[in-house]
């Protein structure tokens, strides 16, 4: 069978698409080949409209209900063009859409307390653009049974990385950053993770508010500045980093608001010191949940292996190899699994689709919090 998974994260820098070919003879777990994968940048005014409809006291409801059906549009044309130019077609699709709003955490509302998430993309636009099936929307089911919502990549993670002995850390730099810890010959419930805090978000955050860049490209910025340790210390207090996992983020967390109180958290100095000190607190924050959450509890870790947009940063890069080193850990990188760090995202969301077009579970409870194994998400016949 022949999927697609299809992925805008909360960067919301644009889509990835992936391709894969999943086999399964007999009892056997699937096996994937991933055949092709693309990214597609959003046009400014989509990227901006998205960033506006995530401010949740700002935006309305007749442009949250056209960003819904325009985003169907947009990746079911992402889709259409990567399968096209690798001549390839497509069984099924697997979209995790934009998220606009996720609060994992039950909260009062009208005397109920839910929690609550929303990805957009309408899947039935994206069926009929196509003309085959799609899987949409993963995240409600598994917050339903009591989990999280996130993270769900954590199933593509188990699949591509156990080792008998060799313990790993899978971290995905995106926007946000999460980590899913996989001990030596673990079975899949014994996985923890977690969001570990910002990813690129602070660091592209602050690179766009004083460089007017949409990020530090290559690192470059970050590279030229001069880390200030008192800010990092300071930063590393903040009562997210040491809250207990399960745990999620978003823009809610570490988006404008946050950015706004670091930056006068650094006062005067040098714009370039004030990158190089928001990629420093990213990769001290990795490293802190690692230590915190993960060493503490279970047992040897050898191996990080990175994916998503933030291994594109060689300064990030280093910097978070230097902090994991005196943990005993080596940095890898999912190319080296055969999943480019740009695709592995996407690659989840086609794998997740695939388990749930056959009916099979594949949240994560350990990962989640929920309270059992549930098949994810919801299907649009074409
Ligand atoms: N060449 C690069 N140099 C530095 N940072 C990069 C580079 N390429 C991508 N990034 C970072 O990765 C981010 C996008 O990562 P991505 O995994 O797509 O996140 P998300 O899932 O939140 O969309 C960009 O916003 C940027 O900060
Ligand atoms: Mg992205």
């Amino acid at each position: 069978m022949i999927v697609a998974g299809v992925m805008s994260g909360t960067s919301a820098d644009g889509i990835n698409v992936a391709l894969v070919r999943i086999t399964e003879r007999g009892r056997g777990r699937p096996r994937h080949t991933l055949l092709a994968h693309a990214e597609y940048s959003f046009p400014a005014p989509v990227r901006r409209a998205i960033l506006n409809m995530m401010n949740a006291e700002s935006a309305r409801v007749a442009d949250l209900v056209r960003l819904n059906f325009l985003l169907g549009e947009l990746y079911a044309d992402a889709l259409a063009k990567t399968a096209r130019r690798h001549r390839i077609k497509l069984d099924l699709v697997g979209c995790h859409g934009q998220t606009l709003y996720h609060q994992g955490t039950a909260a009062r509302f009208l005397g109920r307390k839910v929690a609550v998430t929303w990805q957009t993309g309408e899947g039935a636009v994206i069926a009929a653009r196509l003309g085959v099936p799609v899987v949409s929307d993963f995240r409600p089911a598994d917050m339903a049974a009591g989990g999280k919502g996130a993270p769900l990549v954590p199933f593509l993670d188990y699949v591509l990385y156990r080792d008998p002995h060799i313990g790993r850390i899978a971290q995905n730099i995106g926007g946000i950053a999460n980590l899913a810890a996989i001990p030596a010959s673990a079975k899949l419930d014994r996985i923890i993770a977690f969001d570990t805090g910002p990813g690129n978000m602070l660091i592209d955050a602050v690179t766009e508010q004083l460089f007017g860049q949409r990020y530090d490209r290559n690192g470059r910025i970050a590279a030229s500045g001069r880390v200030l340790d008192d800010v990092v210390a300071q930063s590393m207090q903040a009562l997210f980093f040491r809250q207990k996992p399960p745990k999620t983020a978003g823009r809610e967390e570490f988006g404008r608001t946050y950015a706004k109180d670091f930056l006068s958290r650094c006062g005067r100095a040098d714009k370039r010191d004030v990158v190089a000190t928001a990629t420093a607190l990213t990769a001290r924050s990795l490293a802190d949940a690692v230590q915190r959450f993960v060493l503490r509890k279970r047992g040897r870790y050898q191996e990080m292996i990175v994916s998503g947009g933030g291994a594109n940063n060689p300064t990030l890069m280093a910097m978070l190899r230097n902090e994991i080193a005196p943990l005993g850990i080596a940095l890898r990188f999912s190319d080296e699994f055969g999943v480019p760090t740009d695709a592995k995202e996407a690659l989840a969301f086609a794998v997740l689709a695939y388990e749930t077009w056959h009916r099979r579970p594949s949240n994560v409870p350990s990962a989640t919090g929920a309270k059992r194994a549930v098949i994810l998400g919801k299907i649009s016949y074409a």
